[in-house]
């Protein structure tokens, strides 16, 4: 019975078969030629089968084939998610036994505003960002008032013209966003819920919640965590690093990680990409008056800032800019076209891709800005190994600028820019003698990499190809 069960046991972990290459959901995930800059030129790509819309008021709705959406990243639901292929089929018996689960947040506005028109002004009147600090509960002192925040412009404020009127802190969660986040935690609650792994009725002391220092992940995570215990009255706490030396969202300062940055940005490949689209990158900019020299050129030498400019509003109900009315001419005359923002998404996911995939100093990237989170989940994991778990379920709200690094040392096959709530659920099974296994999800499916589908692995092999991401020693490797 053993030997049988060892030849079932056989790693499935193979090249990813033809027939998964072809679903839409891959095609959308996986785009083939996303590794040269003709996919940012080739105009027939489009959104290469990804989706850049959300409704305002209301959550996403689910895409039948989970394609890749920007506005709102697939994530694990009961109608798609299915255990490991050889614990589905019944050639194996595995238990699930813990799940690192790790998410973006989920949509809000922009953090970099353009001269636009105002004739759709960001309005966040229907998003109250809780803002008070209360003692620990005590008998002696009362809780207190549960004040928010509410965002106004004063009409004689000198600086108006710096910002967009309207009712939000940007970059803050929109309502679409939050309720997005409560559909988010439903689904898992369903998928991952209701078992020794994640208690009905809120969090045990076997679970671990972490955000970065952000509002949007702190905020994302209120309303996720309502999804998966809808019925809990008590507070959560929700763990954070020092602001100062944070291992998410870049928290500790790095000058070789700086100027890491620059030496990618120096190669002869990230120099072609701006070549390619120099024109597009001349229209945006005579669009909105923003020249080469502006903010250190933030704005021209990559295509992070019109990207996140765009995204913001199409994924909150709004059209793409216009440039702000001149002297001459007609109301909502110079508009980004769909085409124009298209490239500019295609170019946003070369850029990705190029950071943790495609560049030669990818490796030594990944190391710097994700090696230290990456070295925590190798160090859970070893812990669920050696029999000594500190928890069996883990949530960290945190940036793309995290998950990139993640999938990256993955080895995920193509890199597009990781949307909002993007997730990755890293779940480890227990099989019957044969010790644990590892299937790694990116958004709801699992994900392909270059070392093959990591539908079914021994967790040995994850951690060793995560292992080699983890710095010795990082405080002098920033130093150089
Ligand atoms: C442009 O993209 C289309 C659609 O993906 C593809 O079929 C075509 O081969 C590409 N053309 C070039 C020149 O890369
Ligand atoms: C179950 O799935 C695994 C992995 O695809 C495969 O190798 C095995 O043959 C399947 N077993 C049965 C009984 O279908
Ligand atoms: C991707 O592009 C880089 C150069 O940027 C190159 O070194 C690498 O071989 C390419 N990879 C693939 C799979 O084409």
């Amino acid at each position: 019975m053993v030997t049988f069960l060892s030849l079932l046991l056989t790693p499935l972990f193979t090249p990813s078969s033809h027939a998964a290459q072809e679903s839409p959901h891959s095609i959308s995930f996986y785009p083939v030629a996303l590794n040269h800059t003709t996919y940012i030129t080739n105009r027939t790509q489009g959104t290469h089968g990804g989706i850049y819309s959300a409704p305002v008021h209301r959550a996403s709705d689910p895409d039948e084939n989970d394609r890749y959406n920007y506005c709102t990243m697939p994530h694990p639901r009961p109608e798609t998610y299915v255990a490991p292929e050889p614990v589905a089929n019944g050639s194996v018996a595995a238990t699930l036994v813990y799940v690192e689960y790790m998410q973006r947040h989920q949509r809000r506005t922009p953090y970099n505003l353009l001269s636009e028109l105002q004739d759709q002004e960001y309005t966040c009147d229907d998003v109250h960002p809780h803002i008070y600090a209360a003692p620990a509960p005590d008998n002696n002192n009362p809780a207190p008032i549960p004040v928010y925040g509410q965002t106004y412009t004063d009409p004689t404020n000198p600086f108006l013209t710096d910002t967009i009127p309207g009712t939000c802190q940007y970059p803050q969660l929109t309502k679409g966003g939050i309720l997005d986040g409560y559909r988010h935690g439903r689904d898992l609650r369903a998928v991952y819920g209701g078992n020794s792994l994640l208690s009905e009725t809120g969090p045990s002391s076997q679970v671990w919640l972490r955000a970065s220092s952000s509002a949007l992940t702190q905020g994302s995570a209120g309303a996720v965590l309502r999804g998966l215990w809808p019925d809990y009255n008590g507070g959560i706490a929700l763990r954070r690093q020092t602001e100062g030396i944070d291992t998410v969202d870049s928290g500790f300062t790095c000058a070789a990680r700086e100027r890491m940055l620059e030496q990618m940005k120096a190669a002869r490949v990230w120099r072609e990409h701006l070549g390619v689209t120099m024109v597009l990158r001349e229209e945006l900019g005579e669009m909105f008056d923003i020249s080469e020299e502006e903010e250190d050129g933030a704005w021209m030498n990559s295509f992070d800032h019109f990207a996140d400019a765009f995204q913001a509003r199409v994924c909150n109900g709004y059209g793409l800019p216009c440039r702000a009315k001149k002297e001459g001419e007609k109301e909502g005359e110079n508009c980004v076209t769909q085409e124009q923002a298209e490239e500019v998404f295609r170019a946003g996911d070369w850029e990705w891709n190029y950071w943790f995939r495609g560049s030669d100093l990818a490796k030594e990237y990944i190391q710097l800005v994700g090696g230290l989170f990456i070295g925590e989940i190798v160090r859970r994991l070893e812990g669920v190994v050696e029999g000594r778990p500190d928890w069996v379920y883990s949530h960290t709200f945190m940036h793309d600028g995290d998950l990139g690094p993640v999938l990256g040392a993955l080895g995920i096959r193509a890199l597009r820019w990781p949307g909002m709530g993007a997730n990755v659920a890293v779940e480890v099974w227990r099989t019957d003698g044969e010790g644990f296994y590892a299937r790694v999800l990116y958004s709801g499916r699992t994900v392909e990499t270059i070392h093959g589908t990591m539908e079914w692995m021994p967790l040995g092999e994850l951690l060793e190809i995560l292992g080699g991401f983890v710095p010795g020693d990082i405080v002098s490797m920033c130093e150089d």
